[in-house]
């Protein structure tokens, strides 16, 4: 098994989204361009989607077209439909990313449709960006518990993984929208998702509104995945996920990972810098 975890940076996205008092555009490419000399080889840096539903990611194209590429990083952004996409590309975009849902209630307040319609709705996606040549990766939410509907059952969540990989999705990444995973869900629902499809195709995207956001990247681990989402100072939430906290913060992934002994080729010095300055966008705002 690989030595090496690929942290993908989500703190501009995930990170930003969920801040009710927009965050300036500098300010974003500044934390992109700051994170983009910390060694990471993915950070998500905007989200294509409509700004009537998430007015902060507005800026997207301003974003996608003001950061510095560093040649090493990958800048990847959420594209929901043929819309995001196409604007997306037009900003240079290297990597998209597709978001299903485990749970009918959260499909329908995030993305306004059923799991099965959003599958339906992601295939013209797929076409443009297969025959452009740019990878899709595919978010599912609620993968044990959602903020509607209650506890998801895994192997709904394992049914949701197979679709979006069959459309094309080299990687899946699993979101605990809510932090509400515990050891034995969590582990119920790898088991689930692993008898689908291997470890390597799996990311885990993992909230920390319980604080048990490092437990399950362990138990994670163990079972084999070796990517993992996280946000530079456990900045966000999601706007359709209410009382839920951000992604694990990457400062505390990489530690735990350095601790463990995996390589993830970040900067801990830069990273702490970087993690006061997205803090200071939050607090500068509430
Ligand atoms: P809809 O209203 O059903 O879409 O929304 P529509 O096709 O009927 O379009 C309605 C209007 O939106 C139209 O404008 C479209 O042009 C426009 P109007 O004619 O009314 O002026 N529109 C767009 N504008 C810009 N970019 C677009 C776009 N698409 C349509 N791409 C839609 C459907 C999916 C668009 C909407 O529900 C949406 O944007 N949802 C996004 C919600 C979101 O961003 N949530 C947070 C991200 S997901 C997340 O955080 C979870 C994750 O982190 C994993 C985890 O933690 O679990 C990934
Ligand atoms: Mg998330």
């Amino acid at each position: 098994m690989s030595d090496f975890v690929t942290i993908f940076e989500m703190g501009p996205r995930d990170g930003l989204q969920n801040e009710t008092i927009f965050v300036e555009t500098t300010d974003k490419i500044r934390l992109v361009d700051m994170l983009s000399d910390c060694g990471f080889r993915k950070i998500e840096a905007a989200s294509f989607v409509s700004p009537k539903w998430v007015p902060q990611m507005a800026d997207a194209t301003e974003v996608m077209e003001g950061i510095y590429r560093h040649p090493a990083v990958i800048y990847t952004a959420l594209t929901p439909n043929v819309k995001g996409y196409t604007a997306a590309k037009r900003a240079s975009t290297d990597e998209v990313a597709v978001f299903g849902s485990a749970s009918e209630g959260f499909c329908q307040k995030n993305i306004n449709c059923s799991i099965d319609d959003s599958i339906e709705r992601f295939k013209p996606l797929f076409d443009k960006a297969h025959n452009d040549g740019i990878p899709v990766r595919g978010y599912i939410s609620c993968i044990t518990d959602c903020p509607y509907d209650g506890p998801t059952s895994p192997e709904t969540v394992a049914r949701v993984a197979k679709m979006l990989f069959d459309l094309g999705c080299y990687e899946i990444s699993l979101g605990d929208t809510i932090g509400a995973a515990t050891p034995e869900t969590l582990t119920l629902m790898l088991d689930a998702v692993l008898a689908e499809l291997p470890a390597k195709y799996l990311a885990g995207h993992y909230h920390d509104t319980k604080g048990r956001a490092l437990e399950n990247i362990e138990i994670s681990l163990d079972k084999g995945l070796r990517v993992f989402d996280a946000s530079i100072g456990g900045l966000g939430g999601c706007p359709y996920a209410p009382g839920a906290k951000g992604n694990v913060a990457t400062e505390a992934v990489a530690s735990l990972m350095a601790r463990k002994g995996y390589e993830t080729g970040l900067d801990m010095d830069k990273l702490l810098a970087v993690a006061e300055f997205a803090r200071s966008l939050r607090s500068a705002q509430t």
